[in-house]
């Protein structure tokens, strides 16, 4: 999300909350698992939102996104150059492309929000280093949550490790709060200092989501009001996973099947 966060109190939640949080979070990252043998060349994006939107409702969950400040479909899908809240519609997957799928559920009245890299067919080989350098910043941000660090450590964490690499991070973009709302304080952002920001503490729950862009860091708005896009048109790509702080480090609420995260 965008938007100053600075002034909002960040919600600490209670053991008890964990547990619809967790629901949530396993929902949306089965939805992710779901959707990933349809990504192939041919599907348009509008088909890939549609089987998603029927599978969380039969989930008895309520798709996030669709009407969210007017956000017109159930998920977000951002090709290529596309940064994020891409609009799902009649564009066909073509072979190499790359894109991101953005799923928030409302299960229970607890939002569970993740998004991860899909390839239709064969990606180059600059673009799969891309992801999985986005993909490894996102473990070094997780690595950096836990109590008594703060979030500036968190985005320090994540922006050196993308800049070793010779790629950028967006900064008109940045995680957030979440819980029983979509966007909560803080902004999490993906760049920083190490002991900036507020001090992490057990109970916060909140989404890390960085987006790393192979040339320059700046991005637009298209006249959608919604797609935003590398000024540059060099290649984007992003992941998010929500978690909760706990005593000794965090849970990861959104894991994939088979996904393994150390957490302390
Ligand atoms: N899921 C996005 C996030 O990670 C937000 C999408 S808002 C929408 O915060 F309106 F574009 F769907
Ligand atoms: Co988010
Ligand atoms: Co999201």
């Amino acid at each position: 999300m965008d938007g100053a966060a600075e002034d909002r109190q960040i919600t600490i939640h209670t053991k008890a909350d964990f547990a619809p949080m967790r629901e949530a979070g396993a929902l949306a990252a089965e939805v992710l698992d779901m959707i990933g043998p349809h990504v192939r060349p041919g599907i348009t994006t509008g088909e890939l939102d549609t089987i998603c939107h029927e599978y969380i409702l039969a989930h008895n969950a309520i798709p996030a996104p669709l009407n969210y400040r007017g956000f017109p479909k159930s998920t977000c899908i951002s090709i290529n150059h596309v940064v994020c809240h891409g609009i799902p519609g009649d564009r066909a997957l073509m072979d190499g492309d790359v894109l991101n799928i953005d799923i928030t559920v409302i299960l229970n009245g607890w939002h569970g929000d993740s998004s991860r890299m899909y390839v239709a067919g064969t990606a180059s080989t600059k673009a799969k280093r891309l992801i999985d350098v986005t993909y490894e910043s996102l473990l070094r941000g997780i690595a950096a949550a836990k109590p008594g660090n703060r979030f500036g450590d968190i985005g320090h964490a994540i922006q050196t490790y993308v800049e070793s690499q010779r790629f950028t991070v967006v900064r008109d973009f940045c995680g957030h709060g979440i819980g029983q709302r979509f966007h909560a304080a803080p902004n999490v952002l993906h760049f920083g200092r190490k002991g900036d920001g507020p001090l992490l503490r057990p109970g916060m729950f909140f989404t890390i989501e960085p987006m790393v862009n192979a040339g320059r860091p700046e991005v637009k708005i298209l006249d959608d009001g919604w797609t935003a896009v590398t000024r540059d048109r060099s290649l984007s790509a992003q992941f998010e996973h929500m978690i909760g702080i706990t005593e000794t480090g965090c849970e990861v609420f959104t894991l994939a099947a088979g996904e393994r995260i150390p957490t302390t």
